[in-house]
This record gives structure tokens, C-alpha cells and sequence, in this order.
């Protein structure tokens, strides 16, 4: 199937009162675009940038294909027709070069988060670590964090993902059985969910155990294509928020933060119960209120976000790594190996020194990024040049994991999933290569996300050497089409793996 097609049915997928609404907010955009700012369109430095005509006018067309979950595959045709500067609407503008990854999204001097940020959700009103755009405000949150969430620190987590990633293929073996193969999506995001929530709140939503969709998986599969649509279209979902579709989302919102702040409460009551000896979560050191520590409903903000931007992400990336290992018989056959030589009390340290693990999830990572889309960024004020072009203060500017990991001059057949090119990555390879983001806004949740997909990869090939893609009740390689929002999933939510 064509990729205008899989995103014509995810377009359709929405009901039709939605569907009506964004024709009616396109159909005001161009009006309201037209009456006030030709004059300053026709005298902008991003006149010069290469692009198509109607881009340097309007941003209508690229709204047109966020909303259609195909604006990453959009970018991608432009840069590929116009080079690795495009001009995507009347003030924003795309890249695609390491050098400019390096200057918007630097350490020391990081271009502010554009303002689509302040759509993402937040628990009463409050900034959190991801959608924060005030430098200060952010580093302040990202210093308390970032501790718990360090290579060191989460060492003493670590037994937490092995047991989970064992529960995981166990649960996964009872489906093979019973059913005759196993969505392994489904089982990733109960694994992922059940980590992050026992890491943040002391104790999970036991998806593993439970074994089927519940509400709460509901609502974090809705909040994850809403989320998209929600920073890509505040104005409309503000507007049409009575429509079942964005009504729903909100619904869905509302009762996650529930969720948190009620496992928030309850752990606090634990510690206040045993404070000596507490079951240590990545907030137990941040409740000390004030300057030292996190608020109570800066944490709850914090656990939600956690939630929100761990679980899908991983689950995501391990669907695929499954499923591109499983479609390759001889990349199967050295993990398989590879996996088979550990000792059964394996752990991260053990998993790291792997090689060609460590290839396949660089390889997964390219090139099925659970976060692909542009990452929009403020352009300074008083502007700046950015590879050779001016960019006027205000200026939004972005670059894509999925065009820099499909680079053909660094990546050679790029839509070949070879792990073994990763055997002596070149500098550009790495310079290139943003799955989690990059500088100060980079993922704060990289090192715990490595740890999930090592133990969970392995302990999947060491249970199922002979794992296959399934063709029961239909599935085939059509489910596993991209579909991107901000955040990238398969088309149609599902990866039957069986295993003889
Ligand atoms: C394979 C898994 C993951 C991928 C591919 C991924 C990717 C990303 C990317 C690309 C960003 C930058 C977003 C931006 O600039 O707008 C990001 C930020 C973030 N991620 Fe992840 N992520 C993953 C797992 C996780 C996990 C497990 C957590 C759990 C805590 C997490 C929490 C966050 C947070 C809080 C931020 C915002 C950081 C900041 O702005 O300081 N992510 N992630």
C-alpha cells in the first residue's frame, strides 16, 4: 500500500464532525492569512529559502499533512526535491544537517522549545520537564531529574526491567500457545507501562499480569495520536472540544492525571507509614518540598510525563526491533547467538558488552525512531545564521530525526535494516543520529530506555530463537506501516510473532 494511503485511512479513521471541523479551520486559517501579513511575507528572509512557492505564503499545506499524521514524510519529499534547507510555512523553516542539529539544539546555548510545546498537556497549568520553555524553569526541573534517571542511579532499578522483561516473554509464550502466535506490541506496552509506572508511583497497573487493555492503556494509546494533534492544532481542539473525538481526549487526560495523582498519594502514605524503608521509586529523593525537592504536584507532573513519554516510545522500538530482526534470517541468527552465550544471571553491564546487540539497536533506532518528527525551535532574538542562511528572531526551525537517519550520503540504502553498519560508525553516522533529541532538551529517559530494550531483546531471542513472523488473522508487513504523529507508531497497532 502506498504511504498516501495508509495515511488517507488514518485520516479517515477520525469521525466525521472532525473531519468537518479542520476543513472549516483550514478555510479560516487562509482567510485570516490573507488579510494581515502579505506585506511582511514578501519582504522575510525566508523568501530565499528554497522551497515550494505556496510555503513562503502559508503553512497550510504542511497543517494539512501533520493532520493526516504524514508531515514527517512530507518534510522528507521536500528535502529530498529541495536540498537540506526547506522553507515549510511563512515563518518556519527545516533542516536537515548535523551542523544544525548541533547549533539549534546545542548544551550550552539550546534554541527555546517552540511555542506548540505549551499544547502539551499539563497538570494545573504547571510546566513540566518536556514541555517547559523557560530556560530556567526547565533547567531547574531537568537538575532535580536527571539525577535519579543517571546510569549510576538506575542501577538499583535494574532488577525492576529484568523482571519485567522475563514476565513480559513468559506472558508472551502463553499466547503462542493458546492463540498460536503473540502480538508482541500489545505485551511491550504492558511491559513499558508497568515499568515506568512501578519506577514512578512504587507500584504498576500490573498490565503483565492482567494480560488485556484496560482503561488506563486506553487512555495513554489516545493521549499519544492526541498529544500530536493537540500541538499541531490548539485553536481547533480548543473550538471544536465539544466534538466526540477531542471531548474524549480531554477525558482521557483528565483521568490520568487522576490516576497520578491517587499513586502519587498513596506512595506518600507508604513512606509516611515506613519512611526508613520505602520502596525506592526515580521521585523518592525529590520529595522534600521547596528548594531541594520537587512539589507534590510538580511530581505528579513529572510521573505523568514519564508515563506519557516513556511507554509508547519504548514499546514502539522494541515492536520494531522484533519484528525487523524476526524478517531477517541471518540477523536473527547472530543475536540468537549472541543472546544464547549469556549466563542466566545476566544484567545491563552484561548486555552492554554484546556487540552486535548494541548494533541492532542503534539500526532499530534509525530507522524506526519512536520520535521522527521535527522537534520545533525558536530561533533567538535578534536572529541568527543557520547553515549560511539568515533567520530572522521568532523564526520557528527544525530538524528530523527521520530525514538525518535516512541521509543517503551517511547512510547508504537507507531503508535497509543493516545493524552491521553500525560494526565502525563514522562520525557522521553519530553526528546524525537523534533518536532521543540532542543537547539540553535531549530524552531524559535514554539510559532507562537502553536498559528496557537490552532486557527485553534478550530475554525475547534467548526464549524464541526460532521466532517468525506470523501470518494469522491476516497480519502482514501492511500493519507495521509508520504512522507519524509527533510520535510514530504502526498502522494498525499490532506485530504477530509466532515461534515453532
Ligand atoms: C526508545 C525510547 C525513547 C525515545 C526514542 C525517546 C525520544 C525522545 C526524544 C526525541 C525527546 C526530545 C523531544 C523534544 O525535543 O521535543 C525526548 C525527550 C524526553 N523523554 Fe524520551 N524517549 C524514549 C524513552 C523515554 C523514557 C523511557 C522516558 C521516561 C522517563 C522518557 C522521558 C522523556 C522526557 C521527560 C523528555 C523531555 C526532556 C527535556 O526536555 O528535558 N523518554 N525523548
Amino acid at each position: 500500500m502506498a504511504k498516501e494511503q495508509v495515511f488517507d485511512s488514518a485520516f479517515s479513521s477520525l469521525d466525521n464532525m472532525s473531519r468537518t471541523a479542520f476543513s472549516l479551520y483550514i478555510l479560516q486559517r487562509i482567510l485570516s492569512e490573507t488579510e494581515t501579513t502579505l506585506y511582511h511575507r514578501a519582504r522575510s528572509p525566508l523568501q530565499s529559502v528554497p522551497g515550494p512557492w505556496l510555503s513562503k505564503w502559508t503553512s497550510v499545506v504542511l497543517q494539512y499533512h501533520w493532520f493526516r499524521g504524514q508531515r514527517a514524510f512530507y518534510v522528507e519529499r521536500l528535502h529530498r526535491e529541495y536540498g537540506p534547507v526547506v522553507c515549510l510555512g511563512p515563518n518556519e523553516v527545516a533542516f536537515n544537517s548535523a551542523s544544525a542539529a548541533k547549533k539549534i539544539h546545542s548544551y550550552t546555548r539550546p534554541f527555546r522549545k517552540g511555542e506548540l510545546y505549551s499544547n502539551v498537556a499539563r497538570y494545573d497549568g504547571q510546566d513540566n520537564v518536556f514541555a517547559a520553555r523557560d530556560p530556567q524553569v526547565h533547567a531547574r526541573l531537568r537538575r532535580l531529574l536527571s539525577g535519579p534517571m543517571s546510569e549510576s542511579s538506575l542501577k538499583g532499578v535494574e532488577h525492576v526491567v529484568k523482571a519485567k522483561a522475563d514476565l513480559a516473554v513468559d506472558r508472551m509464550v502463553e499466547e503462542m500457545k493458546t492463540r498460536g502466535a503473540a502480538d508482541v506490541m500489545q505485551w511491550w506496552m504492558f511491559f513499558s507501562t508497568d515499568v515506568i509506572g512501578e519506577l514512578s508511583f512504587g507500584e504498576s497497573f500490573r498490565m503483565l499480569e492482567i494480560g488485556k487493555k484496560n482503561q488506563y492503556v486506553e487512555d495513554l494509546e489516545k493521549v499519544a495520536l492526541i498529544s500530536g494533534l493537540r500541538i499541531g492544532f490548539p485553536t481547533l481542539m480548543k473550538i471544536f472540544s465539544y466534538l466526540p473525538l477531542f471531548r474524549e481526549s480531554r477525558n482521557a487526560d483528565l483521568r490520568l492525571q487522576r490516576y497520578a495523582i491517587q499513586s502519587i498519594q498513596r506512595y506518600k502514605n507508604i513512606i509516611a507509614a515506613d519512611p526508613w524503608n520505602p520502596t525506592p521509586t526515580l521521585f523518592t529523593k525529590l520529595f522534600k518540598a521547596g528548594e531541594e525537592g520537587l512539589s507534590q504536584e510538580e511530581i505528579v507532573n513529572s510521573a505523568e510525563v514519564y508515563i506519557i513519554a516513556g511507554s509508547d516510545t519504548t514499546a514502539h522500538t522494541l515492536t520494531y526491533l522484533i519484528w525487523a530482526v524476526c524478517r531477517d534470517r541471518e540477523v536473527k541468527r547472530r543475536l540468537v547467538e549472541e543472546v544464547a552465550g549469556l549466563e542466566e544471571a545476566y544484567t545491563n553491564e552484561d548486555l552492554k558488552r554484546l556487540l552486535y546487540l548494541g548494533q541492532v539497536l542503534d539500526e532499530t533506532l534509525r530507522l524506526f525512531c519512536a520520535a521522527p518528527s521535527g522537534l520545533p525551535r525558536d530561533v533567538p532574538d535578534g536572529g541568527c545564521d543557520v547553515d549560511g542562511y539568515w533567520m530572522p528572531g521568532g523564526t520557528t526551525v527544525s530538524t528530523q530525526a527521520y530525514s538525518m537517519h535516512r541521509d543517503t550520503a551517511i547512510f547508504p540504502e537507507p531503508e535497509k535494516f543493516d545493524p552491521l553498519r553500525w560494526e565502525n560508525p563514522s562520525k557522521q553516522m553519530r553526528d546524525n543520529s537523534m533518536p532521543f533529541g540532542g543537547g539540553a532538551r535531549s530524552c531524559i529517559g535514554v539510559h532507562l530506555a537502553y536498559m528496557e530494550l537490552r532486557f527485553a531483546t534478550a530475554r525475547f531471542f534467548r526464549a524464541f530463537p526460532n521466532a517468525n513472523i506470523s501470518s494469522l488473522e491476516g497480519f502482514s508487513d501492511e500493519d507495521m506501516e509508520q504512522v507519524i504523529y509527533f510520535l510514530m507508531f504502526p498502522k494498525n497497532k499490532r506485530c504477530l510473532i509466532q515461534a515453532s
